[in-house]
């Protein structure tokens, strides 16, 4: 008799380096039974044995997906998402952009074996400098850009919406609030349309609040960097990261700030970039454009201008 392999009824997301952001978000995808998950890594060891640690506590948890650590591409065969969090973290008094050179190397050859085995995937890039990766990663895969996603603004926003709950006391999801632009420090947070419980966030605080908000938004990885002094954010990276494969995989009428390929929308091409999005299983369903302040507005276009730039820059380096 003829055994027949049970088919898995969780997709497949690969997370390319099982460092802090990597196994911190095959956790949530296996607690949040999102899909199986591998893990890789070029330290094989650390992705087979985080995802051995994995595997005990589903002892405990009960979670349905399972998760297998590899140093191997083969391993990643057919995945329908991969997540890129490989390479370098920040240390204290470096910006996102000076890691732009040694991590480009790593997202080149991430690529290379990624792409090999899974032609069809969608990916989301999360390693930093975010925007330009993603640039890059358009440049090199060959893929449809609706199919090269960076992860930058669901954090930025996050960041956001904690800001905003500090200054006002309101609870986190009573607050509609949305940040867009480069995953740096010319990210826009889009003050002019942030809303607590309805209404305008403009109405309900002082300028001198409103300058904190900003600040804290835009200096909020840079401030758990400083306290971390041996690496950068990890949960709410993982986190971010987990709410965008959900909307991928399920589809999702929310809009997620994503670093996508603009094509005229907000009068901007060829450059990725994070703006409102609705993701869904192609990738990027939909680019919503919101009405914009003209201040909000410059300040997307310098954003804009400053990623190509670096990305000029490094692809110069060669
Ligand atoms: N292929 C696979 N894994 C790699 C490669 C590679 N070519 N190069 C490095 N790695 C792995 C490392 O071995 C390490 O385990 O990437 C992992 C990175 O983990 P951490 O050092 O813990 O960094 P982390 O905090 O997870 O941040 C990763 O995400 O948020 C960004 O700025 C951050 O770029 C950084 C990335």
């Amino acid at each position: 008799m003829t055994k027949t392999l049970p088919v898995s009824r969780y997709p497949k997301v690969t997370v390319v380096g099982a460092g802090n952001v990597g196994a911190t978000t095959a956790l949530l995808l296996l607690m949040k039974e999102l899909a199986n998950v591998v893990l890789i890594d070029v330290a094989e060891g650390l992705a087979r044995g985080k995802a051995l640690d994995l595997m005990h506590m589903r002892s405990n948890e009960h979670f349905g997906p399972t998760v297998v650590g590899t140093g191997s591409y083969e391993d990643t065969a057919d995945s329908d998402i991969v997540v890129v969090t490989a390479g370098v973290p920040r240390k204290p008094g470096m910006t996102r952009e000076d890691l732009a050179g040694i991590n480009a190397s790593i997202v080149h050859s991430v690529l290379k074996g990624a792409l090999a085995e899974s032609p069809n995937a969608l990916y989301l890039f999360v390693t930093n400098p975010l925007d330009v990766m993603t640039n890059l990663a358009v440049q090199l895969a060959g893929l449809p850009p609706q199919r090269l996603i960076g992860m930058g603004g669901v954090l930025d926003t996050a960041r956001f919406t904690y800001a905003i709950s500090e200054a006002t006391g309101a609870a986190p999801r009573d607050i509609k609030a949305l940040v867009i632009g480069a995953h740096g420090e010319a990210m826009v947070p889009l003050v002019s349309l942030a809303t607590v419980a309805g209404r305008p966030l403009l109405e309900l605080i002082t300028p001198g609040q409103l300058a904190q908000i900003t600040e804290a938004t835009v200096q909020g990885g840079a401030a758990v960097v400083k306290l971390l002094e041996t690496g950068s954010a990890f949960y709410a990276p993982a986190s971010s990261i987990v709410q965008m494969v959900k909307a991928l995989l399920e589809g999702s009428a929310t809009l997620h700030s994503s670093c996508v390929r603009l094509n005229g929308e907000y009068g901007i091409s060829g450059v990725s970039l994070c703006v409102p999005v609705l993701l869904g299983s192609e990738g990027v369903r939909e680019i919503i454009e919101l009405p914009l302040s003209p201040e909000e507005g410059e300040q997307l276009h310098a954003s804009a201008e400053s990623t190509k730039a670096q990305l000029e820059r490094l692809l110069q380096e060669g």
